[in-house]
């Protein structure tokens, strides 16, 4: 198996899959791997150990994470390491606990055990997570090692293939952040067996999100098998298939722009009007549910244009509502807030809006300019999404009822 130091510099850049994971080689000569693996935490399976290589260790995790694996995450860490060599810490995690104080709170525990340049912060829990303690490893004494184990859907195929971490500030989704390639990131497909199918079906949004833009196989993949994850050992195979497509199309997409230099990403699709949906409605909503109702609206959108056919947009929207995702936010999609979102992700990409939309199923165009979304189109793709989002509504209510 490849580590990452047996990735050589004279290699072509680019992502190389091997039966236990993903090696990705940027052009600029950072290098990675994600490991996919089974039972991470079994005593007996040494990869993690290998992977914190005998460093000092500071461990997070989730309250949730703590009840269902802290247990076992002693035990492990307790058989592979000296008692003086690791700590575990629960942090209060939800968006409202993805701040700089929470990251602070990371550095205070790193700096009581003594953490130093040569140590380890290890995070084992969701994209939350990960992004506060990944942060805190970039700055604590100018960055030390960044580790993870995946465990959620969204952390598996999205954050944990990724460098990014952040907090929210500033009234602001991750507003505060930076590129901090993972020391190590390891996913275990077994752990999502806990998550809640509310988690489950975000992941699945962020999984829509790379095949309605990128890859036509993996749309057809989720359209027979819309339960993906939710099924248990009788959807085994394909949620592998599924899992290791996603994990490879993102990080193909992230590496040639790892540090985001080209601000035109297709796997932003869904992330335009997201932010806002997640932020103004209170957190009410999960990323991925504000990532389904952007792609919704983006759908619409790039219909309205003329760049998406009526038939495939129908596609696109009843994709979404298989996924057991929402079309529509009552008290966020309105044209203020839309448009607010707009000047928002325009200021934040430098004066360009690059709002992704599918062109066709299965592959992605931008409108680069604001002018491209103006306000009467957008309150227009906006009354149409309120239709279908109430009508949707009304059908889940009779669902009920019966
Ligand atoms: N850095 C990036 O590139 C990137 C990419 C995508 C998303 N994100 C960020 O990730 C966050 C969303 O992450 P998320 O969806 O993983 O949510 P999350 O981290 O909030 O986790 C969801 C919930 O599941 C619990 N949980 C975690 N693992 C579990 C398990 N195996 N069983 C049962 N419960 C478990 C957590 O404690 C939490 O309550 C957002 O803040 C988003 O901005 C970052
Ligand atoms: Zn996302």
């Amino acid at each position: 198996m490849l580590t990452p130091s047996s990735v050589r510099s004279d290699t072509m850049p680019g992502v190389r899959e091997d039966t236990g994971g993903f090696d990705l080689l940027a052009p600029d000569g950072t290098t990675y791997r994600v490991d996919l693996v089974d039972d991470v935490l079994a005593p007996e399976n040494t990869l993690l150990a290998e992977r914190l290589e005998g460093r000092r260790t500071v461990a997070f995790v989730s309250p949730n994470v703590e009840r269902l694996y802290g247990h076992r995450l002693r035990t492990y860490l307790g058989t592979h390491m000296g008692t003086s060599d690791w700590s575990l810490t629960v942090l209060p995690t939800g968006e409202r606990n993805k701040t700089l104080a929470s990251a602070e709170r990371v550095c205070e525990v790193a700096r009581r055990s003594g953490l130093d340049r040569n140590g380890v912060m290890l995070a084992v829990g969701g994209g939350v997570l990960a992004d506060v303690v990944g942060f805190a490893a970039s700055v604590y004494a100018r960055g030390v090692r960044h580790a993870r184990v995946n465990t959620t859907l969204v952390g598996q195929v999205d954050v944990g293939v990724g460098v990014k971490t952040g907090v929210n500030a500033l009234g602001a989704k991750n507003m505060l952040g930076t590129y901090h390639p993972p020391h190590a990131s390891l996913c275990d497909q077994g752990l999502l067996a806990s998550l809640p199918e509310r988690e489950i079906r975000c992941g699945l949004a962020e999984i829509a999100k790379l095949a309605m833009v990128l890859d036509p196989e993996l749309l057809t993949a989720l359209e027979r098998c819309p339960d993906v994850f939710l099924r248990g050992d009788a959807a085994g195979q394909t949620e592998t298939r599924v899992m290791r497509a996603s994990m490879r199309l993102m990080m193909e997409q992230l590496c040639p722009n790892l540090r985001e230099h080209d601000l035109a990403r297709l796997v932003d699709f869904g992330h335009t009007f997201s932010p806002v949906i997640e932020t103004a409605g209170g957190h009410r909503l999960r990323h991925g549910e504000a990532v389904a109702v952007d792609m919704a609206l983006s759908c619409l959108i790039a219909r309205h244009l003329g760049l998406l056919r009526a038939d495939e947009c129908e596609r696109a929207l009843d994709l979404i509502r298989r996924l057991g995702l929402p079309l529509y936010d009552r008290s966020t999609c309105t044209p203020e807030l839309m448009a607010d979102a707009v000047r928002t992700a325009w200021q934040r990409r430098g004066g360009r809006l690059n709002l992704v939309v599918p062109s066709a199923l299965g592959s992605g165009a931008f409108l680069e300019n604001r002018e491209d979304v103006p306000e009467r189109l957008l309150t227009a793709a906006l009354a149409e999404l309120e239709e279908r989002g109430t009508a949707e509504a009304a059908n889940g209510a009779r669902e009920l009822a019966r």
